[in-house]
């Protein structure tokens, strides 16, 4: 590998196909066709009540292929559950996982798909490029609109024995197929769509204001802002901020779940390649600390965070701003950016988010742990336009209290 310092190469890589559409889940069929008969699906308890697992098995049993249940899969997924999960895939030895739900069961069947191949154990891969080599293939089918796990090159763990989550990240991860069919969210609960398309708005804007990067290798898991990246962002956040209220408030409206799904995915190619910042480094540790979920807490740190950010990120406030007030085309981009973080908040109030990480059950004396705890997460902090250490994260989080 060589580039000189200072020029802007960049890598990009996705999904190794991706199917979007409504009724896009019945190309299902074909996976027994291009991945070998022997299908394991890692699911949960609410995809078989809902009935959406059993639609999976007959899609996928048309096209022949014997098909395998983990049905246990939990909200922000724990180690043990990976573990009893590969323990049902080795014995199993599928020729693809199919993960179905929300970023917590794309993420375990991810986990799986490393633990069928290697042996573990699981801590071995955490941290990042710590895969030897391909994993069983995984096709991610994603309910929710927000965690862009389907495209994704990381898993998220939550390890009793770590103080806070941790990331498996290598390009080994990224799904062989994304199979994005809106029609699969429309069951998803009002708070559930909130978070995660919050959980979506702030993977694009962390993308879209994230910092260059002239200091990594183009073959770095995360490579900073991009061209590409800004594309996939801005088409994400234009649609965030047009469609979430309307997929929260009336569910079966198909128009905005289709673009939600859709921004989603684009949010998700997006950080895939450009990575998240800020917002991510501190909700690792506040989700640890209030067990509340992952999006929840990016849509409360998200304007505080994009605050400190906004003069040095001018031109991309301005875009965010102007996204959710049309208005603001008539202001210079100084003054609409000034707006940006403001009209974030008022979003996520709109859809049901809290003001302040107060609502979510932080105590004012656990501000100083939790920054400590997000100033380790250098990998994401790396990415901040702004340099961040130990006492500025502790600032914002007051700020954010
Ligand atoms: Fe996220």
């Amino acid at each position: 590998m060589s580039f000189e310092d200072g020029n802007h190469v960049w890598g990009f890589s996705t999904a190794g196909r991706i199917f979007f559409g409504w009724g896009a889940a019945s190309v299902l069929r074909n996976v027994a066709q291009e991945f070998g008969p022997r299908v394991l699906i890692c699911t949960d308890q609410n995809m078989v009540k809902a009935g959406v697992c059993e639609t999976v098995v007959a899609q996928l049993a048309e096209g022949k292929a014997e098909v395998n249940i983990f049905d246990q899969g939990q909200p922000e997924v724990d180690r043990q559950t990976i573990e009893r999960a590969a323990a049902v895939a080795q014995a199993y030895a599928p020729d693809v996982v199919v993960g179905l739900g929300g970023g917590s069961n794309l993420d375990l069947s991810k986990a799986v798909a490393i633990l069928v191949k290697y042996p573990g154990p699981l801590p071995s891969f955490y941290g990042e490029n710590n895969i030897p080599g391909p994993i069983a293939p995984v096709v991610a089918v994603p309910t929710t609109a927000g965690t862009g796990s389907e495209v994704s090159p990381v898993a998220v763990v939550a390890d009793p024995e770590r103080a806070m989550k941790v990331g498996i990240a290598s390009r080994a991860l990224i799904p062989a197929w994304a199979i994005v069919d809106p029609a699969l969210t429309v069951s998803c609960p009002a708070s559930v769509t909130a978070h995660s398309g919050m959980d979506a708005l702030a993977h694009a804007i962390e993308s879209f204001c994230a910092k260059v990067r002239t200091d990594c290798s183009p073959h770095a898991i995360f490579v900073g802002k991009n061209p590409m990246s800004d594309i996939l962002a801005t088409k994400a956040i234009s649609a965030i901020a047009k469609f979430l209220p309307t997929a929260v408030a009336q569910p079966k409206d198909r128009a905005a779940r289709e673009e939600m799904a859709m921004a989603s995915l684009l949010a998700g190619m997006a950080f895939s390649a450009a990575g998240t910042a800020t917002v991510h480094a501190l909700q690792y540790p506040v989700g640890e600390a209030t067990h509340t979920p992952h999006g929840l807490g990016n849509a409360v740190l998200l304007p505080t965070v994009m605050k400190s950010i906004t003069s040095s990120r001018i031109p991309e406030m301005a875009f965010i701003a102007r996204s959710l007030d049309p208005a603001l085309n008539s202001k210079s981009d100084a003054d609409a950016a000034s707006q940006a973080a403001e009209l974030v908040e008022k979003l996520g109030a709109k859809v049901g988010i809290p003001k302040g990480l107060r609502a979510l059950g932080v105590k004012k004396e656990q501000l100083p742990q939790l920054s400590k705890m997000a100033s380790t997460v250098r990998r994401l902090l790396d990415n901040s336009p702004v340099p961040f250490d130990e006492s500025d994260l502790l600032r914002l989080l007051q700020e954010a209290f």
